[in-house]
């Protein structure tokens, strides 16, 4: 538990949303980490925003799904990230964020987040013919190689539906917590 004591307030967390088959069940990793100590925003991409309700996260979140760039002026619509889970995370994103490509905002926070420090999880959520392509073992290891916590979801078979029973949303919280922890509060 985060208690909002140990930081003069509660951490802030970016869900990260890629378009994947269990992304609208987003909303039971916003209600665990808020009752786990965070205050949660959502980052979509632009894909992955068709796959979940945006008003009802917003109504649980408190905050505006994000998804595009904001104009230059603008006022940024999040608190800054003290950690990230990317959860669902698609082949596409993972492939992508690993080689360093930010044609999404989604992408561009993640790039970001290696270089300011931002203890970030990975939840890839995608079946075993997608995992078998080379590039992406090479994406993991690029971003475990990065620090990047990696969750244990073992591919569904192609075709079968998917596997959303065994997708532990709640262990991407099991993950950041002691990385959080670790991080000083002062000057945040
Ligand atoms: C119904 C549907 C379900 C999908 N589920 C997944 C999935 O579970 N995992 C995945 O990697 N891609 C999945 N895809 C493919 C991605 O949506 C596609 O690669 C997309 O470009 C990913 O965009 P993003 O990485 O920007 O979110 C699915 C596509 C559709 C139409």
């Amino acid at each position: 538990m985060n208690e909002p004591s140990a930081w003069g307030r509660r951490p802030f967390l970016y869900v990260v949303v890629c378009a994947c088959g269990v992304a609208a069940d987003v909303g039971r990793l916003i209600t665990a980490a808020q009752e786990r100590g965070w205050d949660v925003g959502v980052v979509a991409t632009p894909q992955g925003l068709g796959f979940l309700d945006a008003a009802a996260v917003e109504a649980q979140t408190g905050y505006p799904v994000r998804s595009a760039w904001r104009a230059p002026g603008d006022p940024r619509p999040l608190p800054p990230a003290d950690a990230i889970a990317v959860a669902p995370a698609s082949f596409n994103t993972v492939n992508k964020w690993a080689a360093g490509i930010s044609d999404t905002l989604a992408l561009g926070v993640l790039c970001e987040a290696y270089g300011m420090g931002v203890p970030t999880a990975v939840l890839p959520y995608l079946n075993a013919a997608q995992a078998a392509h080379p590039a992406y073992r090479r994406s993991v290891d690029q971003l475990r190689e990065m620090g990047v916590l990696i969750g244990s979801y073992e591919p569904h078979r192609p075709k079968a539906g998917g596997g959303a029973d065994s997708f532990r949303w709640e262990e991407a919280l099991d993950l950041l917590e002691p990385r959080l922890s670790a991080r000083p509060s002062a000057g945040r």
